[in-house]
């Protein structure tokens, strides 16, 4: 971090593990003591800008924010001059001198890096087409909540490689946990992060063989087949390509006992998990929600504070 520099949160890679584990801690005592009427972003703005959709995203910094003492500015860069082609540099230095933080969502993380670079208020990624940082802080609270220390567990990955897979492999270079991946091939995480992930020493695996990636571990995560940054024309591909990578009861049960389900949600019961495992005994998805709120607010808190 720069003398001066606005404490953006764009990627988990970013931060050392102390700076993770520092947050997590804060989220902890956040969610603790929700209520106790202490204020500490009183007067700050949060501007956030959707290019995507979201329910969770938008809900819970919105309400982050508002609990912490500021407010928040909700904006759909349909309904920005940014959708009729102001430039991003622009954008950013017009919400500085407004805003005191700037969330993005966008399916581009070139764009993200581009707001990050010319704004002067902090940015933070509501997700990119390449990662979900604020998804992945609330797994490991919920992991930890539900089963200690994440440090030396291992966690599988079933399904696509995608974004919020990306953050994940970041998160197990930071927190030290095994991370074995099961993803059909031409869907595999970008080769640059699990390059990047190898030359931290971090243990991440990937696979083909979902039975093997989920053998013994203490969690099982999945994802939608098909990203907001995807085309739709490639929907039934990639179903075809998915369809052995269900998360089953039959393959939650090759994990450890009483290891737990985790999807960052929206799902889709009947194509990434069977119905029985997000709404049965293993799956925390609602905690894991929920706990977006308490991973944003120390998020937001070391930001904006
Ligand atoms: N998990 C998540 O980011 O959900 P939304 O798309 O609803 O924000
Ligand atoms: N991988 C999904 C996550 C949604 C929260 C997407 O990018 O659409």
């Amino acid at each position: 971090l720069r003398a001066g520099a606005p404490r953006h949160f764009l990627d988990l890679r970013d931060f050392s593990a102390a700076e993770l584990r520092g947050l997590i801690e804060s989220a902890a005592t956040l969610k603790r003591t929700r209520r106790n009427g202490k204020k500490p972003l009183t007067g700050k703005t949060l501007a956030m800008i959707f290019e995507k959709p979201s329910t969770r995203t938008r809900v819970s910094f919105e309400v982050a924010i508002r609990e912490l003492g500021g407010e928040a500015v909700v904006l759909s860069s349909r309904e920005m001059q940014l959708g009729r082609g102001e430039t991003i540099a622009d954008t950013a230095q017009v919400l500085s001198r407004f805003a005191d933080g700037i969330m993005l969502r966008t399916d581009s993380a070139q764009k993200l890096h581009e707001l990050a670079r010319h704004a002067n208020v902090p940015v933070i990624n509501g997700l990119t087409d390449l990662s979900h940082p604020c998804q992945i802080m609330a797994d490991i609270l919920t992991f930890e909540e539900h089963r200690g220390p994440i440090a030396g567990q291992k966690i599988a990955w079933v399904g696509d490689g995608n974004n919020v897979a990306a953050s994940f492999i970041e998160a197990a270079a930071r927190f030290n946990f095994t991370l074995h991946l099961a993803c059909p091939a031409g869907y595999w995480p970008r080769a640059e992060v699990l390059e990047w992930a190898k030359a931290e020493g971090a243990d991440v695996e990937v696979g083909i063989d979902p039975e093997a990636a989920v053998e013994g571990a203490a969690c099982v995560v999945t994802d939608t087949w098909l990203s907001m940054s995807d085309s739709p024309d490639q929907a039934a591909a990639r179903e075809a390509a998915f369809a052995p990578y269900q998360v089953t009861q039959e393959l939650m049960a090759l994990a450890a006992p009483n290891a737990i389900f985790q999807h960052c949600l929206p799902a889709h019961r009947g194509e990434e998990v069977a119905a029985e495992v997000i709404d049965g005994p293993a799956s925390v998805v609602f905690d894991e929600a929920e706990n977006r709120l308490h991973a944003q607010k120390a998020i937001l808190a070391w930001s904006l504070g």
